[in-house]
């Protein structure tokens, strides 16, 4: 089966930036329409988050400069529109990854719990608290709204050797082939 036709059956219709694309740098504006548009674009966030197997993908990484994420953990979905961090403690320190930065993996500081509000797709606001691993998923997620990556948190060193490594990804030949090549 071609890449277009197994995309299309999986429902599959946002590409997903990598690093070093200059828009996962960009902060984003708030949501303001609560409609079926939006609706629209979630459900497509999931469909692209799941496809890569992620737990979270937020959409300046499909190139929508919006303050939206979602998360995915242990069977339970979290759509974040227009997050904010309300209270943050303690310290944990783990593993992280990005769709944006495929095949890269880097331990990361990060509060141990926080307490977030985000409105949902109606726009109702909601608060949620979140420790562990669901912490640093949505604490990650949120700084793509405000165009921070994981790698900002690194060594220069270590961060200089990860974008060396994505340059040479992105001259290399690409996972996948030009648009018009696609759609024959
Ligand atoms: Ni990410």
């Amino acid at each position: 089966m071609n890449q277009m036709k197994e995309r299309e059956l999986l429902g599959i219709e946002l590409d997903i930036l990598r690093y070093p694309n200059p828009l996962l740098k960009k902060t984003t504006e708030p949501v303001t329409a609560f409609d079926e548009e939006l609706a629209g674009f979630v459900e497509k966030l999931y469909a692209a988050m799941r496809a890569h197997d992620g737990v979270g993908l937020a959409a300046p990484q499909v190139g929508v400069l919006k303050k939206l994420a979602v998360v995915e953990y242990e069977g339970k979905s979290y759509t974040l529109i227009n997050p904010r961090v309300l209270e943050k403690r303690g310290e944990q320190e783990g593993e992280e990854g990005c769709l944006s930065f495929p095949g890269v993996y880097a331990m990361v500081k990060r509060p141990e719990w926080v307490r977030i509000e985000f409105q949902d797709m109606e726009g109702q606001m909601h608060v949620t608290e979140a420790e562990g691993f669901l912490a640093r998923a949505f604490l990650h997620e949120m700084d793509h709204l405000d165009g921070h990556l994981f790698i900002d948190y690194l060594t220069p060193l270590k961060r200089g050797a990860i974008r060396k490594k994505m340059m040479k990804q992105a001259r290399g030949t690409s996972a996948e082939p030009p648009r018009a090549a696609r759609r024959r």
